[in-house]
């Protein structure tokens, strides 16, 4: 097996930092070493394959982004995102493993929805992958069929409380599939609008002539996250199930989390850079057609109420615990356009896969995070939360040499021309500009890029099975 060094870098966990040389052994690390020590009297830069210089630069566990949705086919269309393309693009921005969701839809098996994501996936991906699973349709049939998951290495789902008529469930069926989740040691992952009462709002703003991008927003009160996350705390503390809310995006949302939680409750909320680096206003009220690239949900809130400095504050404080990015991009043309007129035909997603590494990076440059909380957020917690640590997530003997070297003093402008390598004919971070680079990346021992290189090929990455999430981070 090809043997590795990475030298005269800082190592950075989630607990601290300090120079050490890392030493792979084909797709494992087995060292972390004195910088130049010798090993039973050899220089180990003589002895292995493939030394890599990391010299002023910091080597951190490669990403995990924990919520992405590859070819999903939603809001009349499909995500423009392969699993191919949406790997690729993850990989280039320092992301060695994706957690997307498998769909059931209404109607559909449970265990053919897993069979066909498992399709979709097999033998395309550049990077490390696994599934939570939806679930679409709460019946007595998915949930015999969600005992079943655990033996799949799939220790988590998700329940929607918006959305009627597509993926929606309603109080008793969230109580039950709670229920069945609890039993089954699956974490419960929400997504908490009040899909009912924002569906009547979207039909009033649309008769009164409020079909413009900017109403999106506007029918889906920060009031209703509120409540739906409320709603959930209390269905997941009845039924004694761990949960874990999906993009949050409103301050109150997070308040409810932190008040749960500060009780003793086992809630966990992820946010996405989207929420905390754009608003209501200057995205979503963008002149004309533009706001309808930032069209998602939970939407963009309002800079006035100031929702995205609660939320990286909420980060610094653990109220709030990792940052994925709901990467569920759709292209302007053909897409997005399908909502022209109509905001509430607008697919709803935006695309950072490839970003996501970087801009919590910009966080640590602008003094909004540590540089350890950088990596807890996007490594360490997410493979702690959903069952992939020790072999995910941390730098340590016996884990997968999943690493990146990252340089502070390097510089990223992204945009569609500049890096972009996501499949979108646009970018919602246009003109972002980031004080660091990812250089070099490595998943399970391969370098797959390095000095604006792509080096993978697809079906490098392979479906990883979890372990049972770990609740108390
Ligand atoms: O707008 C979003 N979030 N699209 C993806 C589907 C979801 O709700 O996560
Ligand atoms: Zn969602
Ligand atoms: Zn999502």
């Amino acid at each position: 097996m090809a043997t590795t060094l990475i030298t005269g870098g800082t190592v950075v966990s989630a607990t601290g930092r300090g120079a050490a040389d890392l030493l792979i052994d084909g797709e494992r690390i087995v060292a972390l070493i004195e910088p130049g020590a010798t090993v039973l009297g050899a220089n180990l830069t003589e002895t292995v394959d493939t030394v890599i210089d990391a010299t002023g630069k910091y080597v951190i566990p490669g990403g995990i982004d924990a919520h992405t949705h590859m070819s999903m086919p939603f809001g009349g269309t499909t995500a423009a995102d392969t699993f191919e393309t949406g790997t690729r693009a993850a990989a280039w921005g320092g992301t060695t493993t994706i957690i997307d969701f498998a769909v059931q839809k209404f109607g559909e098996r449970v265990q053919d929805s897993l069979q066909t994501w498992h399709d979709m996936a097999a033998g395309e991906c550049a990077i490390d992958y696994s599934f939570h699973q939806i679930i679409g349709d709460v019946n007595d049939e998915s949930l015999r069929a969600m005992r079943e998951l655990p033996g799949e290495g799939i220790s988590s789902f998700k329940l929607f409380m918006a959305y009627p008529g597509v993926f929606y469930s309603d109080d008793a069926q969230i109580l039950r599939a709670m229920q069945t989740g609890a039993d089954t040691g699956l974490l419960t992952m929400m997504h908490a609008e009040n899909g009912p009462a924002i569906d009547v709002l979207v039909g009033q703003l649309l008769a009164q002539g409020k079909t413009d991008p900017y109403y999106h927003g506007i029918a889906r009160a920060w009031e209703l996250e509120e409540e739906a996350t409320h709603r959930a705390i209390m269905l997941a503390k009845l039924t004694g199930a761990p949960l874990y809310v999906v993009h949050v995006s409103a301050k109150q949302a997070v308040a409810q989390l932190a008040a749960a939680r500060d009780r003793g409750q086992n809630v966990f909320g992820e946010t996405c850079p989207q929420y905390l680096y754009l608003s209501l206003e200057d995205q979503l009220g963008a002149p004309g057609f533009e706001g309808a690239k930032w069209v998602c949900s939970t939407p963009l809130r309002s800079k006035h109420d100031h929702h995205q400095d609660e939320a990286w504050q909420a980060l610094r404080t653990n109220d709030l615990q990792m940052v994925s990015t709901d990467h569920c991009p759709f292209c302007m043309k053909g897409q997005k356009d399908m909502g022209i007129g109509d905001f509430s035909k607008i697919p709803n997603g935006i695309g950072s896969v490839e970003h996501r590494m970087d801009l919590m990076y910009q966080g640590v440059v602008d003094g909004k995070i540590s540089l350890e909380r950088w990596v807890e957020i996007t490594a360490t917690t997410p493979a702690r939360m959903f069952g992939l640590y020790g072999r995910k997530g941390v730098l340590a003997p016996g884990a997968d040499a999943d690493v990146v070297i990252y340089d502070p003093n390097g510089h990223t402008s992204i945009g569609v021309e500049a890096t972009h390598h996501m499949n979108m004919d646009h970018s919602a971070w246009e003109g972002y500009e980031i004080d660091g680079h990812v250089d070099t990346v490595l998943s399970r021992g391969k370098v797959v890029v390095d000095d604006n290189t792509y080096l993978g090929r697809k079906g490098d990455g392979r479906f990883v099975r979890r372990d049972p999430c770990q609740y108390l981070t």
